[in-house]
C-alpha cells in the first residue's frame, strides 16, 4: 500500500529546495507555471473527453498528468496537476470547467447573506483528501527524481472567482463587495484562510515539498486595498502553516505569486514566505533592491518570449539571470504557459537556464 512519511524515494536534485532557502547551487533551478498543460499534446490526448474536476478528483490522472512534463524536460520541480478552485467546492459551490470559457460558477455569490450558503467548517480531509491522495502517489512516482510542489490560491483570488462567478477583465462585482460590504469581505476571506491553511498542512503531510499560493488577481487591487484584503490573509497563511509545520519539526518553502503586485514587493519580501514569484512587469535588478536580498526570487520571463526563435529566447534568459545573479533565484515565466507554445521553445528555456547559469557560475 501506497503511504506518506518516512518511506518516499530518498531525493535526487535538491537545487530547487537549496535555492528557495538561498543557498548555493552549481545551477539555477527552473520549473514552469502550466508546466502540466496543454502545449503538450500527450496532455491534450490524456485529458480529452474527460471533465476537468472529474481529472483533478482522480490522483492516477493528476501523477500521470504532473509526470508528463518531466519526461520531456529536466524540470527541477514538479507542480501536482491540480486546480485553485477545487476549494470553493470544498466550501459547498458548484464549479464547472465549461470549453472555451474557462471556470464557471452557476450560483456565484452575489450579496452577504450568500455567505450562509458556505460550509461553515469544512472537513478538509474528506472534501479535498483526493489531492493528498494524488500528491502522495506522485511523490512515490517521482521517485525522488526532484521536489513536488502543492499549491493554492490565495484568499482574495477564490473570493474573486466566488463572486465573479468566472474570469474577468474588471473584477467589478468582487471589489464591489470590497467597497460596499468591507465586513462580510473579511469574513469570507477569513473563511478562505482557515480552509487554506489546513489545506496546505494536509499537503506537506501528503507529501508536498514546498509550497506556492498564487494571488493571481492581485493586480486588480491598488496598495490600500491589497494592505487590507490582500496581505494580512497572505501573512496569517504563511505564518499559520509553518508554526503548525515548525511543532513537527518540518520546514517546506513557501512561494508567494502576487500576479502584477508590483507595488507591494517590499511588503511581500516580508511575508514569512521564503520566495517571491513576480510577474514580467518587474525588472530583476530593481526586484532584487526592493527586496533587499531577503528573499529568493523566482521568474519571471513574459511567457510571450516562448514565440521566439530559440537563439532569441537564449539570449533573454541570459540577461534575466544576469538580472538576477544565480544565487537565491528560481527561474520560471511570469505566469503559465499558453496552449499554442510550442515545446521545443519550452525545453530550449529550461536548457538555457541550466547553460547560462553553469557558464556564470564559474566566472
Ligand atoms: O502545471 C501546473 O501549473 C499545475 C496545475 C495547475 C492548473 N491550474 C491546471 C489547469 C495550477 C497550478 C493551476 C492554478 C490555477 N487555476 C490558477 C492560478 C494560476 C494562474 O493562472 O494565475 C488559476 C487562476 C486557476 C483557474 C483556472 N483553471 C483557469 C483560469 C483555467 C484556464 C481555463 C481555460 O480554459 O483557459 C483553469 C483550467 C486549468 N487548470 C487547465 C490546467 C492545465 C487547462 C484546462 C484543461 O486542462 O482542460
Amino acid at each position: 500500500r501506497i503511504r506518506g512519511g518516512v518511506d518516499f524515494p530518498k531525493l535526487k536534485n535538491d537545487v530547487f529546495l537549496r535555492a528557495c532557502q538561498g543557498q548555493e547551487t552549481n545551477h539555477v533551478p527552473v520549473w514552469c507555471m502550466r508546466q502540466a498543460g496543454r502545449y503538450l499534446p500527450e496532455f491534450r490526448e490524456f485529458r480529452a473527453g474527460k471533465d476537468f474536476f472529474e481529472t483533478c478528483r482522480s490522483p492516477a490522472a493528476c501523477c500521470e498528468l504532473t509526470l508528463q512534463p518531466l519526461r520531456r524536460f529536466p524540470f527541477d520541480a514538479a507542480i501536482i496537476f491540480s486546480d485553485i478552485l477545487v476549494i470553493p467546492q470544498a466550501m459547498g459551490m458548484d464549479v464547472q470547467m465549461v470549453a472555451g470559457k474557462g471556470p464557471t460558477f452557476p450560483e456565484p455569490l452575489k450579496e452577504p447573506e450568500d455567505l450562509l450558503l458556505l460550509q461553515p467548517k469544512v472537513d478538509v480531509n474528506k472534501e479535498l483528501g483526493y489531492v493528498f491522495k494524488a500528491i502522495t502517489l506522485t511523490r512515490h512516482k517521482l521517485d525522488g527524481k526532484v521536489p513536488l510542489i502543492g499549491f493554492t490560491g490565495a484568499p482574495w483570488t477564490l473570493m474573486a472567482y466566488m463572486i465573479e462567478g468566472g474570469g474577468s477583465t474588471t473584477h467589478s462585482k468582487a471589489k464591489r463587495w470590497l467597497y460596499r460590504h468591507p465586513e462580510a469581505s473579511h469574513k469570507l476571506l477569513k473563511m478562505l484562510t482557515d480552509v487554506i491553511v489546513e489545506y496546505l498542512l494536509g499537503q506537506v503531510a501528503a507529501g508536498a515539498q514546498a509550497l506556492q499560493v498564487f494571488e493571481s488577481h492581485a493586480g486588480c487591487l491598488g496598495p490600500v486595498e491589497f494592505q487590507e484584503f490582500s496581505l494580512p490573509y497572505l501573512r496569517d497563511i504563511a505564518r499559520k502553516v509553518k508554526d503548525q509545520l515548525k511543532e513537527s519539526g518540518q520546514d517546506v518553502p513557501m512561494i508567494v505569486f502576487a500576479k502584477d503586485g508590483h507595488y507591494g514587493l517590499e511588503d511581500l519580501s516580508q511575508s514569512h514566505y521564503e520566495v517571491v514569484g513576480l510577474d514580467w512587469t518587474i525588472d530583476p535588478r530593481s526586484a532584487r533592491e526592493r527586496t533587499g536580498g531577503k528573499v529568493s526570487l523566482q521568474g519571471n520571463m513574459d511567457p510571450c518570449a516562448l514565440y521566439a526563435p530559440k537563439e532569441r529566447i537564449s539570449e533573454i534568459v541570459k540577461k534575466m539571470l544576469e538580472g538576477f545573479g544565480t544565487r537565491g533565484y528560481i527561474a520560471n515565466l511570469g505566469h503559465g504557459l499558453y496552449p499554442d507554445m510550442d515545446p521545443e521553445n519550452v525545453g530550449a528555456f529550461v536548457e538555457a537556464v541550466h547553460t547560462h547559469s553553469r557558464h556564470l557560475n564559474l566566472k
